[in-house]
């Protein structure tokens, strides 16, 4: 049994491009907390239902997939589909155009939280972001934090990211991407992305990175002492 006393469960949600895992992963470092980005395991399922060109409207199919593939999340951000290192290929656009879609699926989001709540379960101190970490898969979770930013800022940032990773989209094209993932993420029917009522909210439209970083550290160790 973990002494329940020592744990220190961080759940950070938010929508697509306010920050939350360069944030996370910071904080997860500083604070020497397990991190694990819940958006990229949704983002290799995605993958794999690209590659099999999985009709997202049979579950059957679906399901017989699911059952025969595996997805790990390195401490090291890689991430694996049945052992391939998949890292780099699940931030491209045509993962990006069907993730929101393939996770509205009650099916894929009953497997994916099953195994974040399994890899809760075994760390005392973990930080884990993504969309439904404060409502629904760590509701227990000792500090929420709710990271937000405008619309334009947030595409300003995931614009200046794809740049360095030589993706080009126009800031029209990744501010349309980002929004329409929001409506979908926001409006489907199983764990919609929202703010938890205690849910620290961090609007970081005029915060550097550092700022916000310094913000979510501050706010757990006033706590902790
Ligand atoms: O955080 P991200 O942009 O990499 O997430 C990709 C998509 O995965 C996001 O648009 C919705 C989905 N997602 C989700 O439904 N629930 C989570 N906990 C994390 C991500």
């Amino acid at each position: 049994m973990s002494d329940k006393s020592r744990r220190l469960r961080v759940a950070i949600d938010g929508p697509a491009g306010a920050g939350k895992s360069t944030v996370a992963r910071e904080v997860s470092k500083r604070l020497k907390l397990k991190y694990l980005d819940t958006g990229a395991m949704y983002r290799a399922i995605t993958l794999k239902v690209h590659r099999e060109k999985i009709d997202l409207a049979n579950l059957e199919t679906l399901k017989e997939m699911l059952d025969r593939t595996t997805v790990q999340i390195g401490n090291d951000k890689k991430v694996f589909l049945d052992g391939e290192d998949v890292t780099e290929e699940i931030r491209m656009s045509h993962v990006n155009d069907l993730v929101s879609p393939v996770s509205c699926i009650s099916l894929v989001r009953k497997r994916l939280v099953a195994m974040q709540q399994a890899i809760a379960n075994e760390s005392d101190r973990i930080i884990m972001e993504g969309r439904d970490i404060g409502s629904r898969v760590m509701p227990d979770a000792e500090f929420k934090f709710y990271l937000d930013a405008s619309l334009e800022e947030r595409a300003r940032r995931r614009n200046k990211e794809q740049l360095e990773k030589k993706i080009n989209l126009s800031l029209d094209e990744v501010a349309a991407e980002i929004k329409r993932r929001d409506e979908i993420d926001s409006g489907r029917a199983d764990s919609p992305l929202t703010r938890v009522e205690d849910a620290v909210l961090v609007d970081t439209t005029a915060m550097s990175f550092d700022e916000v970083v310094d913000s979510i550290i501050r706010k757990i160790t006033e706590q902790l002492h």
